[in-house]
């Protein structure tokens, strides 16, 4: 349970909530007008110019020609969900999709897979090339964590994608975060603002960086294309997503919170799981956190009005012959990760 609300409670006036990071928050904006609920302010406006430009790349790219079928990846493909959609919305293109497992859409005689859309077990980190398509669309969305150099999958994505296609990058950071994009930090238990889900998220950071690679780098996504001589056009957009509802929300925002409260609650088990099997801890003591962090998840309205972090990135294949990655890639100078995620609490 955190006991202080009020010491983490984030302030939600103003539209035009900025930081360096230029985040376009949900929450951030003045009391809605005439049923509108999203902010009206600058960083919005930045926001709405992605969200024109994406679609009319997107378009460009798969549009109808007659020069070339056109071909669409969905690398991480999960459920496959999103590939059939896609096929489905652009029925004159191919899908591909590719996972490490079988998408469960396969297994789903209720929603038969159009014939433009296929599957294929293949893994990102060494089958990119042996994939025998120019591509128009390259996606991947919370394929992050499997991803072994995420720079050296966005050489390799651009090896494949034809001068003009779009590469598009989704990926999620679950931190507890307010409105101006910083990370609320980990309470010794028992203190004010203590949180069991954010105790939770220092510990899972230990054990990736223990495990290693590292590898959540989408604070670096746009670094990274900009300096890779395949890609012009590089857009980053990054979001906070509220987690649980809270009152005063409009229609839209509550929607959002119900639903990432819902996802991450179904995420609890692989959270715990992880703990269990790599924490290195008692039964009793992951049972407690887990416990705690669920209690958190589940309050309405939740003790803290926090959010996560979602990172949307699109670059374009330009006309350049492909130029293959020389080194691999390397923090900048000063980098500290606990700028972007939460620093776990120091050992006693
Ligand atoms: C969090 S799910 C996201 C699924 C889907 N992209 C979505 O947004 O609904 C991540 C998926 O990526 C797959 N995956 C992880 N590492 C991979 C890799 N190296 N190559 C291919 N697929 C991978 C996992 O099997 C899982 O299905």
């Amino acid at each position: 349970m955190i006991s202080n609300p009020a010491e983490s409670t984030i302030d939600s006036a103003g539209g035009e909530t900025q930081t360096d990071l230029n985040i376009a928050t949900v929450g951030s904006f003045p009391k809605p007008k005439n049923g509108y609920v999203l902010p009206t302010g600058s960083a919005e406006h930045l926001r709405l110019d992605l969200q024109h430009e994406a679609p009319k790349l997107v378009q460009v790219a798969l549009s109808p020609t007659e020069s070339h079928q056109r071909y669409i990846l969905d690398v991480g493909t999960g459920s496959g969900r999103w590939a059939v959609e896609m096929s489905e919305n652009f029925p004159n293109a191919k899908v591909l999709g590719i996972d490490t497992h079988l998408p469960s859409v396969l297994g789903d005689p209720s929603r038969p897979v159009p014939s433009n859309c296929s599957f294929k077990i293949a893994d990102a980190n060494c089958d990119m090339n042996n994939l025998d398509s120019m591509f128009d669309i390259i996606h991947q969305r919370c394929v992050e964590p499997g991803i072994n150099d995420t720079d050296l999958f966005f050489y390799e994505s651009a090896r494949i994608l034809r001068p003009g296609g779009v590469l598009l990058s989704v990926g999620a950071n679950p931190q507890l975060i307010d409105t101006k994009g910083r990370i609320l930090p980990i309470q010794k238990p028992g203190d004010v603002g203590y949180s069991h889900y954010q105790h939770m998220l220092g510990y899972l950071l230990e054990i990736h960086l223990k495990k290693g690679p590292f590898r959540i780098r989408h604070a670096f996504w746009k670094s990274m294309l900009e300096s890779n001589p395949n890609y012009n056009q590089v857009k980053i957009e990054q979001v906070l997503v509220p987690l649980g509802p809270w009152p005063g929300m409009g229609e839209t925002e509550r929607k959002l919170a119900e639903t990432m409260q819902q996802n991450l609650l179904r995420l609890w088990p692989t959270f715990k799981a992880i703990l269990e099997r790599d924490g290195g801890f008692s039964e009793e003591f992951v049972h407690n956190l887990s416990e705690g962090g669920l209690n958190e998840l589940r309050e309405v309205p939740p003790p803290v009005r926090s959010y996560s972090k979602w990172v949307f990135t699109m670059a374009v294949r330009n006309e350049n012959p492909w130029t293959a990655q020389k080194e691999p890639w390397q923090e900048p100078p000063g980098f500290d990760m606990f700028d972007y995620f939460v620093r776990p609490l120091p050992k006693e």
